[in-house]
């Protein structure tokens, strides 16, 4: 089942992370399949994740300059049993104590294939399901490394489809402080690369070019960072950006200036994205922040927060930023007292992430 497009990567890790749900050591199968990403990985409540591995679509959608809903179901459907068979044959293992699936928010026809899976799954090995928020599996994802965050904290999680402040008193414990006006800032990195000419998503080829630029060529807009509140906006931004695109060519420099723009603007996300944290952690008198979702690969972004933030900085390894099976299987594990029999496959395109309580004993 190697493929040239595929992206399969594996690890073993024996770190025993000891959450003590059971007497005996529980193996959580997770499957991640909301967007163009198919995910799946085995955590064991003892030893830590034992195997991981993720399919990405982004080659498959690259061409139409953004992610094609139908096209994303059709490719977790041809990927997903393969990746499955393949943990479990990396485990060594027959079959896992229970099943943890993304059940939204997400694209609703590429849930229900993972959700599908999942379910059928269920009832073929007689093990129990869990839908997990793939919204709390971001959050979770730290928890997944060596020293992992202690709760209270708060959580930033920017991906491409949100820019939240959330404080986490404890597991399923979730107080959205902030959100996103307009565009999430994952999205606007992306639209922004696209004025840049490149390719789809943008985020991390927008970020490699900033580094050969000028980050104080252009003074862009800081959007709402003098407002009282916790909410972002990144549209200004990205028009702002725009109007210079537009500026360059007209003058034929754009070519010169591409590096420059692209990190005026990551400076300028990057700031906002700081400064908001910061306050908001002050204001919540929280001590420890974590960093999370697609975003959160960004370099500039982990080290400047860790450097200018007083109190501890958290993130999950770059790997574990962007969608993957890891980050569900560990929300699984955490919320092993909801398994329940296989009965109806649940896919939510929209799911609030304050609905969620702890997990019932
Ligand atoms: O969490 P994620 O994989 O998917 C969603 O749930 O949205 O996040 C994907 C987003 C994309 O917008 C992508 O451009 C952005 O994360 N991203 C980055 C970087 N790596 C991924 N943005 C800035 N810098 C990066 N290094
Ligand atoms: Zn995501």
């Amino acid at each position: 089942m190697a493929g040239a497009e595929q992206r399969i990567l594996t690890l073993q890790l024996a770190v025993c992370k000891g959450l003590g749900h059971d007497s005996r050591p529980m193996l959580i199968l997770g499957i991640e399949t909301s967007c163009d990403e198919t995910g799946v990985a085995l955590y064991c409540t003892e030893r830590g994740l034992v195997a991981d591995a993720l399919h990405s679509q982004v080659d498959l959608h690259a061409v139409y300059g953004g992610v094609v809903p139908e096209i994303a179901s059709r490719d977790h459907i041809r990927m997903l049993l393969p990746l499955i068979q393949r943990v479990m044959d990396d485990a060594g293992v027959e079959r896992p104590d229970a099943i943890a699936y993304t059940a939204g928010p997400g694209l609703v026809g590429a849930l229900m294939v993972g959700g599908g899976m999942a379910n059928g799954l269920g009832l073929a090995w007689n093990c129990p399901v869990i839908p997990v928020h793939h919204m709390e599996g971001h959050l979770l994802a730290p928890m997944l490394e060596d020293e992992p965050p202690r709760y209270p904290f708060l959580a930033l999680l920017v991906s491409g489809g949100h820019s939240m402040l959330i404080a986490v008193r404890a597991l399923g414990d979730y107080r959205v402080l902030g959100t996103t006006l307009d565009d999430a800032v994952g999205e606007a990195f992306d639209k922004t690369a696209k004025l840049l000419g490149l390719g789809y998503p943008g985020g991390p080829a927008l970020a490699e070019l900033a580094e050969a630029g000028d980050e104080t060529a252009f003074d862009l807009p800081r959007p709402m960072l003098n407002k009282p509140n916790f909410d972002f906006s990144f549209s200004g931004l990205k028009t702002a950006v725009m109007l210079e695109v537009r500026k360059a060519e007209a003058a034929e420099r754009l070519e010169e200036s591409r590096a420059d723009l692209a990190a005026s603007f990551q400076r300028a996300a990057v700031d906002t994205l700081i400064a908001k944290s910061i306050k908001a952690a002050r204001a919540e008198g929280l001590d420890r922040i974590v960093v999370a979702g697609g975003v959160g690969a960004n370099k500039l972004l982990r080290k400047e927060i860790a450097e200018r933030f007083e109190g501890e900085v958290y993130y999950p390894r770059t790997a574990f930023c962007t969608d993957n099976g890891a980050m569900i299987a560990i929300a699984g594990a955490l919320r092993l007292a909801e398994a329940a029999t296989a009965e109806h496959i649940r896919a939510q395109a929209r799911w609030s992430l304050e609905t969620l309580t702890a997990p019932a004993a």
